[in-house]
């Protein structure tokens, strides 16, 4: 194989994905553009690495524009993260907003001036921006507004307290249903949770401030879309192969793409062992991420589920004892749905049976990995959440389960440094 043909791995790892080589999603695109047209607003939510930012630059680009029937000239599009904005506040938000929007002026020198002025004076404020979304419609075009993170504007900080988060929330709303410069104007948010699980409690004399959002989750990528990802790897038998490290998960799918794509396509001989490695050093990060996002209980039931298919996987006698689990987990379903909805896991109905397992066999490991560095102290604190989730019995089999797996760590590693057999089979193909 020549080395120009190796030169340029076609994954994209720790970035977003350029719009060109953006895989899927077609419903929650024509979603965004229907409401793009009809100057109305979206609220994306998706676990880490489920695709957020990538999305949202689609969506900023004047090609998917085109493919969807609108002319992209009539907007103004504005993409932001509100990490950026540090510490949250809402004038910083404005001036961003503000700001970016002078950048794309170019072609409106006594607008951009206006804008600058403001900037200047600060004024940065909600009614800053309604003053020049006046001039843009005057100028038959509308302001799309793509606001990627937008949990950091859910958060209090030092200088963000909860009276500022709630003005902030009905100045966006108000922009987007009350004035009248709403004609000009479509917001366009990313989340990691439904923004109804965000934010400040509701008042009651008041419409919920996330009324005007229609949501959409950015879900796993379906058989098609994995097969259309890995397509640059040129080998059917890679779906089946990444399926148990990766499934549907965007991210860890680029991350295994990236690392196959380097075992089959150049010349070095294929090594099992190595890729594994660099994927499990690879996507800690991720997991960690996702770990550190989910409460007590939500770890609780990623534990639960960590340790019962890992149960399936020791020798009869080498047991420790999960039985009942089942019943935890029915009583739990929607905690285990929005642990589904992030991306952790999966779930299949086997004969009228409920069987959860993780996306990516590596995160189980992790959970495992999880428990083992669960101290006395800690695992105390946890017999708390135990219990509220479930009967003394059952915190006793979960305590002692921890318990087996801290004393049996020399059975345990190799089992769970097993290397999936997909990749084994893969990467024998291509020994030869
Ligand atoms: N539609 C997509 N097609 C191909 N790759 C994608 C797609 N969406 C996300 N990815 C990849 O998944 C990873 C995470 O994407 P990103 O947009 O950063 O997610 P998030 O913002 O939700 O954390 C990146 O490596 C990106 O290239
Ligand atoms: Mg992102």
């Amino acid at each position: 194989m020549s080395l120009q043909s190796v030169s340029r791995n076609p994954f994209f790892v720790d970035k977003p994905v350029p719009p060109e080589h953006f895989v899927g999603r077609t419903s929650e695109i024509a979603a965004a553009f229907d409401q793009i047209y009809n100057r109305s607003h979206l609220a994306i939510w998706g676990g880490p690495g489920m695709g957020k930012t990538s999305f949202l630059e689609k969506l900023a680009d004047s090609q998917t524009w085109e493919e969807n029937g609108l002319d992209p000239s009539q907007a103004v599009i504005v993409l932001l993260n509100c990490e950026n904005i540090s510490p949250f506040t809402p004038s910083g938000f404005w001036q961003e907003v503000l700001s970016l929007l002078k950048d794309k002026l170019d072609d409106k020198p006594t607008l951009q001036a206006e804008i600058a002025k403001l900037i200047e004076e600060g004024k940065t404020t909600k009614d800053s921006l309604r003053q020049i979304l006046r001039k843009i419609g005057k100028q038959n075009r509308f302001l799309v507004l793509l606001v990627d993170d937008y949990d950091v504007a859910l958060q209090e900080n030092e200088q963000y307290t909860h009276d500022n988060m709630e003005q902030f929330l009905s100045e966006c709303r108000n922009l987007a249903v009350h004035f009248r410069e709403r004609q000009y104007f479509s917001m366009i948010v990313t989340s990691l949770r439904r923004l109804n699980e965000l934010g400040p409690e509701l008042n009651p004399s008041k419409s919920p401030w996330y009324n005007h959002y229609l949501f959409q989750r950015l879900k796993p990528f379906n058989n098609t879309e994995i097969a259309q990802l890995l397509s640059p790897l040129r080998t059917p038998e890679a779906r089946d192969a990444i399926r148990e490290i990766a499934d549907g998960h965007p991210s860890l799918l680029q991350i295994a793409g990236f690392l196959l794509y380097i075992e089959l396509e150049t010349d070095k001989v294929p090594d099992s062992q190595a890729f594994m490695d660099d994927f499990e050093s690879s996507t800690i990060q991720i997991f960690q991420n996702i770990w550190d996002r989910t409460n007590q209980v939500e770890q609780t039931l990623l534990m639960l589920i960590a340790l019962s298919n890992f149960s399936g996987r020791l020798h009869q006698k080498e047991q420790f004892d999960l039985s009942g689990t089942d019943l935890i987990f029915s009583q739990k379903e929607r905690e285990l749905s929005k642990l589904e909805e992030q991306g952790v896991i999966v779930h299949q109905v086997n004969e009228q049976r409920t069987m959860y397992s993780f996306t990516s066999s590596i995160m189980e490991r992790w959970v495992i990995q999880q428990v083992w560095n669960t101290d006395e102290e800690s695992l105390k604190a946890r017999e708390k959440v135990f219990l509220n989730l479930m009967s003394h019995k059952q915190a006793e089999k979960l305590t002692n389960a921890i318990g087996w797996l801290g004393q049996h760590k020399d059975d345990v590693i190799p089992i769970l440094k097993r290397i999936p057999q997909g990749i084994q089979v893969l990467l024998r193909l291509f020994a030869v």
